[in-house]
């Protein structure tokens, strides 16, 4: 095993994506970092950064956390406690484009908790950090292994695919895999064995053409002739949807409600279409969201009179300071090149 752990560390020094911002947050680890980022994270609690990177690369490619999220996010965030002391509103706001939304209003939900409970700090208990909305074994770990600089261990599904080959696991359970995880453990450098890890299975240990030659568990991997038997392939099975919308437009307002589906919950939408008359046909566009390709009819309406309980109006100007999903966002682009927009 120490051999096995010297050439991951080994490995982890040479190819490893140490520059990472949520891998540079603690002293000695700095020596990494780019200067520009250091001086954005100088004054963020460690713990802090690292939950939020950990719930943002949940769903979404390290790329675009880099260049359009994270340091953004900490800007306009600097702490748990400023979290708290924000509104839902302007988290999902930040959040606008990311996608999985839930994940932005569990992170307000969490940092109400934390202040209340915490001290506005992040418990430094993975048990208690599993407690907390939007937090499970796997970001638990991670935020006591990076953040808090515990010997944890986990398992993501870069690991998942890692392990599952090493030790020739077919369909192996996660208790199974997080026993294995915790044996595989290098306590004399937990950091960067994990990292080193994560990294192993996104650069080298891929879903398909893994790259074996080049892998530092190469010697001692049981799958390395036959790695594809334990790939779990998750295909994803597509449900196509048709989605009529209606822009209304009152007086120069813009009439949206507030979401209160599961999906956009909180977030603010167009109405539906249902064939109004008068209403004019912008154009339609195709959009991918969680599993569903949706296919989008937009229509426009310009009106003094038209009833709606549940909406809200806002001029053109106030739509850039809600906190609008993609779809919305597509929606309003199709307005905006049309011979109606303001
Ligand atoms: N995905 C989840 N955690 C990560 C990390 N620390 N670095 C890169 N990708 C990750």
């Amino acid at each position: 095993m120490k051999k096995i752990h010297q050439s991951i560390l080994k490995w982890y020094d040479k190819n490893g994506r140490k520059s990472l911002p949520w891998r540079i947050l603690h002293e000695k680890f700095k020596i990494h970092a780019y200067k520009e980022d250091l001086e954005k994270l100088s004054k963020i609690d460690p713990a802090y950064a690292v939950y939020i990177s950990e719930i943002m690369l949940q769903q979404t490619q390290v790329k675009s956390v880099l260049q359009n999220y994270y340091f953004q996010f900490l800007a306009k965030f600097p702490s748990i406690l400023d979290l708290a002391n924000s509104n839902e509103d302007e988290v999902l706001k930040a959040w606008q484009g990311l996608g999985y939304y839930t994940r932005a209003r569990n992170l307000y939900q969490c940092a109400l908790i934390c202040k209340q409970k915490f001290n506005a700090k992040l418990p430094n208990d993975i048990k208690e950090l599993q407690k907390l909305p939007g937090i499970g074994e796997y970001t638990a770990g991670a935020i006591a292994c990076f953040g808090f600089l515990q010997n944890q261990s986990f398992v993501d599904a870069n690991i998942k695919r890692v392990l599952s080959r090493f030790y020739a696991l077919e369909n192996p359970s996660l208790r199974e895999l997080s026993q294995k995880a915790k044996d595989f453990l290098n306590i004399n450098n937990s950091f960067e064995h994990n990292q080193a890890l994560l990294d192993i299975g996104a650069l080298v240990c891929l879903p398909k053409n893994a790259k074996c030659d080049i892998c530092p568990l190469n010697l001692s991997c049981k799958a390395k002739n036959d790695y594809e038997k334990y790939t779990i392939s998750k295909k994803i099975k597509y449900i196509e949807k048709k989605l009529q919308l209606l822009i209304i437009q009152k007086n120069d307002q813009f009439l949206l409600y507030k979401s209160k589906e599961k999906l956009y919950f909180n977030m603010y939408n167009f109405l539906e279409f249902q064939n109004e008359k008068n209403a004019k046909y912008l154009g339609e566009f195709k959009h991918s969201y969680t599993k569903y390709q949706i296919k989008v009819k937009v229509y426009f309406l310009k009106t003094k009179h038209f009833k709606c309980k549940d909406c809200l109006a806002f001029s053109f100007e106030e739509l850039e300071n809600l906190a609008l999903s993609k779809l919305t966002l597509k929606t309003l682009e199709l307005f905006k090149k049309s011979e109606y927009a303001i």
